[in-house]
C-alpha cells in the first residue's frame, strides 16, 4: 500500500535542456505531484518561468501539478495558470492584498487553492482562511532557490497546523518546501508534513526511485 505522504519533485533543479524525460523519470519513480516554482524576480530575487512552460509540463505529465507561485500580485495570473493547466494553485500570504479573493477565484476556476507562508510569516496570519484551503505550504527555506539548508525552527508552526487541522477537521494538505532530504523529511514528517517537496533531493539524485522512497520512508 502507497504511504499517505506525497513526494512532489520540484523541477527547479532539474536538467531544463530535457525536462520531458526529466518528468518523465520522476512520474516512472514514484513521484505524486510535480512542483512548479514560479518566480517573478519581484517577490523573490529569482526568475524562472510562467504559464507558457507550466503548459508544457502539462501536455508531459498525468501527475497532478502542484503549481507555487512566488510571485507579486497573483491575482493577476490565476486565469493564465488555470489555462496552463495547474491543478493546485497556492499563493503566497505576503503576495497578496486580498486573500479571501485571491482563494474564491483559484476555486471558481477550478483548481485546488494553497496558501504559502515564509519562514518567518506566523500562521496566525492565514487563521481566517484555513477553512477554506486546500493545500498549506509552510517554506522551510526563504523562497527564491533550490540548494538551501532546511529551517529547522519552522517546526513547530508545521505541528499547529497539524493541530488546527485534527481540531477543526480542516482539510489542507500540510507541505513543506525547502531543504527537504531524507534526515529533515522525517523531521518533518513528526511535525506532521503531509507533502514533501524536493529539489535536490531528487534531481541531483543519481537514482530518482530510490532518492522519492528515501524521502517518503524517512
Ligand atoms: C524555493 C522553492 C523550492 C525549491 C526547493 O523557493 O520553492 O521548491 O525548489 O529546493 P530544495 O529541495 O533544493 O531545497
Ligand atoms: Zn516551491
Amino acid at each position: 500500500m502507497k504511504s499517505k505522504i506525497k513526494i512532489a519533485p520540484s523541477i527547479l533543479s532539474s536538467d531544463f535542456r530535457k525536462l520531458y524525460d526529466e518528468i518523465k523519470k520522476v512520474e516512472k519513480a514514484g513521484a505524486d505531484w510535480i512542483h512548479c516554482d514560479v518566480m517573478d524576480g519581484h517577490f523573490v530575487d529569482n526568475l524562472t518561468f510562467g504559464p507558457v512552460v507550466v503548459e508544457a509540463i502539462n501536455r508531459a505529465t498525468r501527475l497532478p501539478l502542484d503549481v507555487h507561485l512566488m510571485i507579486e500580485n497573483p491575482l493577476k495570473y490565476i486565469k493564465e495558470f488555470a489555462q496552463a493547466g495547474a491543478d493546485i494553485l497556492t499563493v503566497h500570504v505576503e503576495a497578496c492584498r486580498n486573500l479571501r479573493q485571491v482563494i474564491s477565484k483559484i476555486k471558481n476556476l477550478g483548481m485546488k487553492a494553497g496558501c504559502s507562508l515564509r519562514p518567518k510569516t506566523p500562521l496566525a496570519k492565514v487563521k481566517p482562511y484555513l477553512k477554506d484551503l486546500d493545500l498549506l505550504l509552510i517554506m522551510s527555506v526563504n523562497p527564491g532557490f533550490a540548494g538551501q539548508s532546511f529551517i529547522s525552527s519552522v517546526l513547530p508552526k508545521v505541528k499547529e497546523a497539524k493541530k488546527l487541522k485534527q481540531e477543526k477537521k480542516y482539510k489542507y494538505y500540510i507541505e513543506i518546501d525547502g531543504g527537504i532530504n531524507p534526515k529533515t523529511a522525517k523531521l518533518a514528517k513528526k511535525a506532521g508534513a503531509e507533502v514533501l517537496v524536493a529539489a535536490s533531493a531528487i534531481f541531483k539524485a543519481k537514482d530518482y526511485r530510490r532518492a522519492i522512497k528515501e524521502l517518503r520512508e524517512a
